[in-house]
């Protein structure tokens, strides 16, 4: 049994803005099942705090650098899960309106000094104090926003081991030097070995450079961020420590994400009985506004609305393939010259294409279960939740070939098809041409052979990528990190 505190800046169902807090909201649980001690460490942001409200005790005050008041450490628990939580509560930083990184304008100007002070309120935290009576062997942390917290324990002489887990190397906390200078920084810290990053500080060194083992969310994105089109000038750090870095896929929590039970769908449904997803498709069309039509195909988008994702090879793709039989329902939000494309393409094919701009659970829900085919055609993706999502409700995800999205879904090729193994449609290229080509394939498939894309359906329902496997590959890591195995 090992005890381990998990550093997160979002988790659900209190705060999400992506996959970091479906991971952070199903890890630990897992975790937990697997007999470990592991808590939970974020910022007691506002919608936190109302949903907890009930549950919390102030537990520490703690001075710290960067505010006038001391910080209050709160304990109470992870809703539905039993996970112990701490909330850093710091209302200077995290109680405001908007989004937990920014608004629609962009990023908080004060984001360093927010996931500063978090970060240091974390080390307090990890090496205990009188009266906590709880000491983690492991520190756990997640992204560039707890990037700090192994490299100001490793200036610790006694302090707990720490993994450092990497769910997207293209957000990385990069300020200018003065920065470093404003938060009071240890030194030792500023050298290319360190922080610093051609002049500059950055955040997620911290996580890549000292912390004792380091994960990343796919085997293949673990290979990927070792090449200069991936690693964005640190692939030669991360090299450097390729001994330490393994890649973990993560899983889906089918408590919450699969049609026989899913409470956010009306009708649930089977590989047994797709009855309630034809169902659903028509729940989908009626709600988008789209003519209510059964056999015509219906793709489903759901995502940030951002290069990563793909989603101007979408916006370049679809008025050929517009042309097709086909309908398409796209939620999502971000950039907006995305969102513009969209909304112009929803008034070109007014009854192909429909779009709702906005985060929306429900919605996410009921298109995972009511579309025929799920695209996502990213760019790079370290993992992907939503092609896992899609397997499990039978709607056959169209990928590019790259990280997690590579590693979970297997393409339609006469060869895996004959074999049983096939669950979707990929392509390689990051073009609008092989994404069409994969649309394509699955197009002809869907209205010339239905009873294979059905066979299909049934062997990506069947498919398990549920928790407990990485839970497992998890608790190896840390296992590593204690013994000192760091080396493989
Ligand atoms: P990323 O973390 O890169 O955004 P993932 O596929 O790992 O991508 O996870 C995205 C998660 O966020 C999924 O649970 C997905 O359903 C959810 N999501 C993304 N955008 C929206 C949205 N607009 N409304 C509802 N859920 C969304
Ligand atoms: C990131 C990645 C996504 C991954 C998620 C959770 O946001 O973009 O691929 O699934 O983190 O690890």
């Amino acid at each position: 049994m090992t005890t381990v505190l998990f550093v997160t800046s979002e988790v659900h169902p209190l705060v999400k803005t992506g996959g970091l807090a479906d991971v952070s909201g199903s890890l630990p649980p897992a975790l937990r099942a697997l007999g470990h001690d592991v808590r939970l460490v974020l910022p007691a942001y506002p919608q936190v705090l109302a949903r907890c409200e009930r549950s919390l005790t102030l537990i520490k005050l703690i001075d710290l650098p960067g505010v006038a008041t001391p910080v209050r450490v709160l304990e109470g628990v992870l809703p539905d899960t039993g996970v112990p939580l701490y909330l850093i509560d710091c209302p200077t930083y995290f109680d405001r309106l908007g989004g937990i990184y920014g608004d629609g304008t962009g990023d908080w100007p004060d984001n360093p000094q927010r996931f500063a002070l978090f970060s240091r309120a974390v080390v307090a935290l990890s090496q205990g104090w009188p009266g906590l009576g709880w000491k983690p062997e492991v520190v756990h942390c997640n992204d560039w926003q707890t990037g700090l917290i192994p490299a100001l324990l490793s200036l610790e002489e006694h302090h707990p081991k720490t993994v450092f887990t990497l769910h997207n190397l293209s957000y990385q906390g990069v300020f200018p030097w003065g920065t470093f200078v404003e938060l009071g920084l240890p030194m030792a810290l500023w050298s290319m070995d360190g922080l610093e990053f051609y002049g500059r500080m950055s955040f997620i060194k911290g996580g890549l450079a000292y912390a004792d083992l380091l994960t990343t969310v796919s085997p293949t994105y673990a290979r990927e961020i070792r090449t200069p089109v991936f690693g964005y000038g640190l692939e030669g750090l991360i090299e450097a420590r390729a001994d330490r870095l393994v890649g973990i896929l993560n899983g889906a929590n089918y408590a919450h994400w699969d049609p026989i039970s899913d409470p956010h769908l009306s009708c649930r449904y089977s590989s047994t009985d797709l009855s309630g997803k034809a169902t659903n498709k028509t729940a989908l069309q009626r709600r988008f506004g789209l003519p209510v039509r059964p056999k015509v195909a219906l793709l489903g988008f759901i995502g940030r609305m951002v290069e990563q994702k793909g989603i101007d090879l979408v916006l370049a793709a679809l008025p050929d393939l517009l042309q097709h039989p086909v309908q398409v329902v796209v939620l999502g939000a971000g950039e907006q010259v995305f969102e513009e494309g969209l909304k112009s393409l929803v008034a070109s094919f007014p009854t192909q294409v429909a779009v709702q701009i906005g985060y929306d659970e429900d919605l996410a829900h009921l298109i995972e279960a009511g579309a025929d085919a799920f695209l996502m055609p990213s760019r790079f993706e370290p993992c992907g939740l939503n092609q896992l999502y899609s397997l499990r409700y039978g709607t056959l995800p169209v990928v590019r070939r790259t990280g997690g999205l590579a590693d979970t879904v297997v393409d339609a090729t006469p060869e895996n098809l004959a074999s049983g193994r096939a669950t979707g449609f990929v392509f390689g290229a990051a073009t609008p041409v092989g994404l069409t080509g994969a649309l394509m394939r699955a197009l002809h498939l869907y209205y010339n052979d239905y009873s294979t894309w059905q066979r299909m359906m049934a062997v990506a329902m069947a498919a398990d990528y549920g928790w407990d496997k990485s839970a497992r590959s998890y608790a190896d890591i840390y296992q590593r990190a204690l013994d000192k195995r760091v080396d493989i």
